[in-house]
Formats: structure tokens, C-alpha cells, sequence
């Protein structure tokens, strides 16, 4: 093993158009934000309802700043597990309506500790292709068998699950919505297949808490769902515009997690300033339900706009909506060709998502105009033409 084997590494990357770079940004999210000292429109940030820089939300953290200090300086299970969790953690149950709730410092965090705290050795994670990485590296750490189904497909999940009748405890994994396409995972289809073969099903609702749902309250309230065999998951950095997730469900599966989830126990304790934030941001949720009514005529007149120049495009009823390009260096092409058009769209590409389907994400939020939007389809629908030399789409 030498230095240059990463060295060699990286230029493989770099080859391949697969070298990652971040971007600095200045001031908060917004519509327009500055992205490496240029003011550009950003269709690229998950904080749909506009709540990360909300005054009522930055409020509350000050004054818990104030009230608590910075950080919380050990674990929950120490001296970590402050008041400012505590009422969270209480209201968060009240919002979702689920018996008991468990907040954890990050997504990651509570898919890792979810994922090996009800699996081990023995068991079986049955996984839907396309979830979040985290979902993935939980099923793999809890040393469970991991059988992963082709996308949402109910057919092939029925047999693989017929198959290991009787093996061990059995979960079905999914993204409510997918992180990197935007569609909806068929939760009640889902919901019967774990009743008809005894298993769990673990939702991870990272994309639909704040989105989905009649008042917003995500993917359960969209398909009006109850189940104790669900595991319910959100993270709280996405719609609710802080950071942190939970876990919710009947109180002996999330007192089971409380009690031997590794990311849980042995972790620094969020800083209790972003337990109080989000506290508020719950409150603004429930109180300002104009945030939720724009960003889905946003999210309609955007679907609706782009299909009538570009017929193929998949179907997203949610906040993320994918622009499928194909290979990596067309990919990057049209996301460097839209920042010089003062327009920040992030280009996703392999391993975040299979090879040959790199994509433009755009994210739509509440802070942007129908304007706003329209600008970005007009640019895309000139750059269809200028790179692809396509007239009306003809990309899948
Ligand atoms: C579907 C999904 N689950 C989990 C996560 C991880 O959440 P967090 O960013 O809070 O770690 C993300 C994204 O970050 C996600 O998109």
C-alpha cells in the first residue's frame, strides 16, 4: 500500500466524472443564495417549507442557547438528556400520533441504530434497491441476511419473501419517498405483505415528513396509515429545517431501540438549542399552513410545466424532481451550463445513483416564486437543445 494507490484513485474519479467538489456557501437557504461568492437561484436544498432560516426558529435556538449553552456535552443514557430533548421528543409523538418517539442526532444515525437494534444475526432486511445508503449500511452492520428487491417491485418482494418462510425476524426496509427520484414507496401494499408474512415494515420518511399528508405530517397521513408493525422514521435537517431525526412506533419496539441502539447510547447528545428550533418549527408547521399550499402548487405547476416540453419525464408528486440526463459528463455539462445562467442545480451521479442514470436534482421550496421555477424550465428547455440537440424530450 503506498500514498499514490489514492492518488491513482482519485484520478480515476476525476476520469470518470465522478470527482466530488462542495461549494461554499455564504449567508443562509434561500431562494438565492451565494454559492462560491455568486449570487445564484438554488434549486437545491431539502428545507421544502422554508424553516431554516425562519426568524421564529432562529429565535428559539438563541434563547436556548441561553438558557442551556452549546453543547450537551454527553450522551442521552449520561448527562446529555436535557429538558429541550425531552419536550421534543413529547411533541413530536403528539404531531405523528405514534405511541412513543425516540429523537436521534441524524438520519444516519437513527437508520444505523434502527437497522441493528431490531436485526442481528439470523434475520432477514429486505430492502428496496433504491433506498438511502444509511438504510443500506444499517442492514449490513446489523450482520442480518440482506435481500435487496428491484425498485417497488411488490411481486418480486412477495416471493423473496414466501422463500425464507420462517427465517428469523423479518423487516422490510423502504424510503417513503426516494431521495433521488421523488417518488412514493407503495407503503399500505407494503403494510400487507409484512402482515401476511409476520415482519416489520421500517419506513424512513426523510423526504415526506413536512411534505406529504393532508396537514403535512408525511407519508403515514398521505395514505392514512396505523400499524403496529410500523417502525416510522423522519429526519428533522429536511422539512423541519434544523437537524436530528426520531424514530416512532409502539413503545416496546422504541424502548427496545432506546436500550441498545449503538448510535443512540453512544453518542454526544444533540445541542439542545436544535431540539428547542425544532420545537418551533413544529409549532410553525401546524400554525402557517400557506408554506405546505405553495410549495404544492409549486410542486404541481413545475411536474405539470416541464412535462409539456418534456413528455418522458418520471412522475414526482413531491419535492424532489429528478431531470434524468443519462451519462456523467452530459450530467455535469448541463449543471455547469445552468451556474453560468446564475442557477445552482446539483448533478447526482454514481454511487449515489446506479450507473448510466446521472441526473440533475432539483428541489423545490417554499421560499421559491412559480417565477423562479419558470426561469429554471425555460433554461433547461434552451440547454435541451443547445447539448442534447433534443426537440421536446426524448431521454427516458
Ligand atoms: C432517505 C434519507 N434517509 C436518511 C437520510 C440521512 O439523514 P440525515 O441527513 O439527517 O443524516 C437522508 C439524507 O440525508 C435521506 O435522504
Amino acid at each position: 500500500m503506498s500514498v499514490h494507490d489514492f492518488s491513482l484513485q482519485l484520478s480515476e474519479l476525476a476520469q470518470a466524472d465522478q470527482l466530488r467538489a462542495r461549494r461554499i456557501i455564504d449567508g443562509p437557504q434561500d431562494a438565492s443564495m451565494l454559492v462560491d461568492g455568486k449570487r445564484v437561484m438554488a434549486y437545491a436544498s431539502n428545507d421544502y417549507l422554508g424553516l431554516a432560516n425562519h426568524p421564529k426558529v432562529v429565535e428559539a435556538a438563541m434563547r436556548a442557547l441561553k438558557r442551556y449553552g452549546l453543547g450537551a456535552a454527553a450522551s442521552h443514557m449520561v448527562s446529555g438528556h436535557m429538558r429541550a430533548h425531552h419536550e421534543l421528543e413529547e411533541k413530536l409523538g403528539d404531531y405523528i400520533g405514534l405511541p412513543k418517539t425516540l429523537l436521534f442526532s441524524s438520519g444516519y444515525m437513527a437508520n444505523m441504530g434502527i437497522l441493528t437494534a431490531l436485526a442481528g444475526r439470523g434475520d432477514t432486511i429486505f430492502a428496496d434497491k433504491l433506498n438511502h445508503a444509511c438504510l443500506n449500511d444499517g442492514a449490513l452492520l446489523s450482520r442480518a441476511n440482506f435481500k435487496r428487491y428491484p425498485h417497488c417491485n411488490l411481486v418480486k418482494l412477495d416471493a423473496m419473501l414466501a422463500e425464507s418462510k420462517g427465517a428469523g425476524r423479518k423487516l422490510i426496509v423502504t424510503d417513503a419517498v426516494f431521495s433521488m427520484d421523488g417518488d412514493i414507496a407503495p407503503l399500505p401494499e407494503l403494510l400487507k405483505l409484512a402482515e401476511t408474512y409476520d415482519a416489520l415494515l421500517v419506513i424512513d420518511d426523510a423526504h415526506g415528513f413536512g411534505v406529504l399528508g393532508y396537514r403535512g405530517k408525511g407519508s403515514l397521513e398521505h395514505f392514512n396509515l396505523k400499524s403496529e408493525r410500523i417502525v416510522y422514521m423522519a429526519t428533522l435537517g429536511k422539512a423541519a429545517g434544523g437537524y436530528g431525526a426520531f424514530v416512532a412506533g409502539h413503545e416496546d419496539i422504541v424502548e427496545w431501540i432506546l436500550q441498545s441502539a449503538r448510535t443512540y447510547i453512544f453518542t454526544t447528545a444533540t445541542p439542545p438549542a436544535i431540539a428547542a428550533a425544532i420545537q418551533a418549527s413544529l409549532e410553525v408547521m401546524q400554525e402557517d399552513r400557506e408554506r405546505l399550499k405553495h410549495l404544492r402548487m409549486l410542486i404541481d405547476f413545475f411536474g405539470d410545466s416541464l412535462k409539456l416540453q418534456f413528455a418522458k419525464l418520471p412522475y414526482s408528486q413531491t419535492a424532489i424532481q429528478p431531470i434524468m440526463i443519462g451519462d456523467n459528463a452530459t450530467t455535469m455539462a448541463f449543471a455547469d451550463a445552468l451556474r453560468e445562467r446564475h442557477m445552482f442545480v446539483p448533478a447526482i451521479r454514481p454511487p449515489t445513483v446506479p450507473p448510466g442514470t446521472s441526473r440533475l436534482r432539483v428541489s423545490i421550496t417554499a421560499a421559491h416564486t412559480a417565477d423562479d421555477l419558470f426561469d429554471l424550465i425555460t433554461a433547461l428547455t434552451d440547454l435541451d437543445v443547445e447539448l442534447m440537440g433534443n426537440v421536446g424530450y426524448q431521454r427516458k
